[in-house]
Order: structure tokens, then sequence, then C-alpha cells
């Protein structure tokens, strides 16, 4: 499963034409620079406000958090049991990320953030995971998704997840399935 995972993709911005490279997390070194880079993604105000203003307590993201999620995501690479894509531009800074947070072939939640200064990347980025996921066998992608956290609702229907009723991971947040394609069997 994981070779099919395991891979290097060159993907373009829909509005900019520019393109830019995803690749497991592990593939990347973690350098001061890339940490800072994280962090300043992290601390913009829709990622905070999403992804980390519960974990952080209110507090800023600091670099040395981004070192510890460096580590635990090529961990995760190494033993197989989570996916973290890191996405570059062609500098090589870090623009967006998108991770499959588990191994659990028959469901498994997917997750991202991206900077607003690469606005148009996401929503490549995020369909050519949900593809490397398919090939890997994934049978149902799923995120749920807060029904204030608009710019994610409006990402995840374009990556081909469907609104659906169930039980919710966190309570009130809308809940979205895509289903690994037929034609991949
Ligand atoms: C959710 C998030 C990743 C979405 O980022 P985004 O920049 O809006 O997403 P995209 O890059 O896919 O889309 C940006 C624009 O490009 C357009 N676009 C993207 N891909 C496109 C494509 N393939 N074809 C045509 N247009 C496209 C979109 O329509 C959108 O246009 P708009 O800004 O005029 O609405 C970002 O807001 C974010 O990181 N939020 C905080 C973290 C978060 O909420 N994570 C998810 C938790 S559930």
């Amino acid at each position: 499963m994981i070779e099919h995972l395991k891979k290097q993709l060159v993907i373009e911005n829909a509005l900019t034409g520019a393109e830019y490279r995803l690749q497991p997390i592990s593939d990347i070194q973690s350098t001061p620079e890339v940490c800072c880079q994280i962090a300043a993604i992290c601390n913009e105000a829709l990622v905070y406000r999403w992804c980390f203003q519960s974990l952080c307590k209110g507090d800023p993201y600091p670099p040395e958090m981004a070192v510890d999620w460096i580590a635990s995501a090529s961990e995760g690479w190494r033993l197989g049991t989570h996916f973290v894509y890191i996405i570059t531009d062609a500098y090589g800074e870090v623009a967006a990320a998108c991770d499959i947070k588990s191994a659990h072939l028959d469901r498994a939640e997917m997750g991202y953030w991206s900077s607003a200064s690469h606005r148009g990347i996401m929503t490549n980025a995020a369909r050519a995971v949900t593809h490397l996921a398919d090939t890997a066998g994934f049978q149902v992608l799923y995120a749920d998704i807060h029904p204030g956290n608009h710019r994610s609702l409006a990402c995840i229907q374009r990556c081909g997840f469907s609104k659906v009723e169930r039980e919710a991971t966190i309570v009130g947040h809308l809940t979205f399935d895509r289903h690994r394609p037929q034609r991949e069997d």
C-alpha cells in the first residue's frame, strides 16, 4: 500500500498556473527555515483559527511545534501509520500540507491547510492525494468540517466529497465522504 502513496507529484496552482511539488513530508529536510515557514502558515488567521487555536490554547504556533510535527509525520511514513504530504513552491518554500490520518483502508480521514499566499493550490493538491489513496486501496476518505469554515467546505466539494448524514467526529461539524471510484478496482 505504502508504495502507492510514497510518490512525489508536480501539481499546478489552478489560479496562477505555477508548478508546485507534492511530496511525503519525510522527503524534506527539517531545517530551521522549513520549520519557520510551517509556523508562519500555521499562524495565518484562517489556518490558526480552524486547525491550531484550541491545540495552542490561543498562543502562537511556535517553530518548535513544527519540528515535532515533521518528526512525528516522518515517523508515520516509516511505520506506515499516517501519511502527511507537504506542498512546496518553485523555490522549495512550504505552501500547504495535506494528510491521510490513518492506514485504515476501509475509512480514513483527510485533512489539509494552505497558506493564503498560495490560493489556488489546495484543491489540486488534495485531489492528487485522493488519487494516490485510490491506487493504495482506500475505500472511503472522509472529512468533518465546521459549518463556518466556508473555504474548506468549498474545497472539499471541489475534491469530489459529498455531504452525507452520519455521526460527526466533532459535534456540530458537517460530514463529507468520498468513495473510491469503481474504475480503480
Ligand atoms: C481550506 C483551505 C485549504 C482552502 O484554501 P483555498 O485557497 O480556498 O483553496 P483552493 O486553493 O482550492 O481554492 C482557491 C481558489 O482557487 C479556485 N480553484 C482551486 N482549484 C481550482 C480548480 N482545479 N479549478 C478551478 N478553480 C480552482 C477556487 O475556486 C478558489 O477560488 P475563490 O478563492 O475565488 O473561491 C484554506 O482556506 C485553509 O487552509 N484554511 C484553514 C485550514 C482549514 O480550514 N483546514 C481544513 C480543516 S477542515
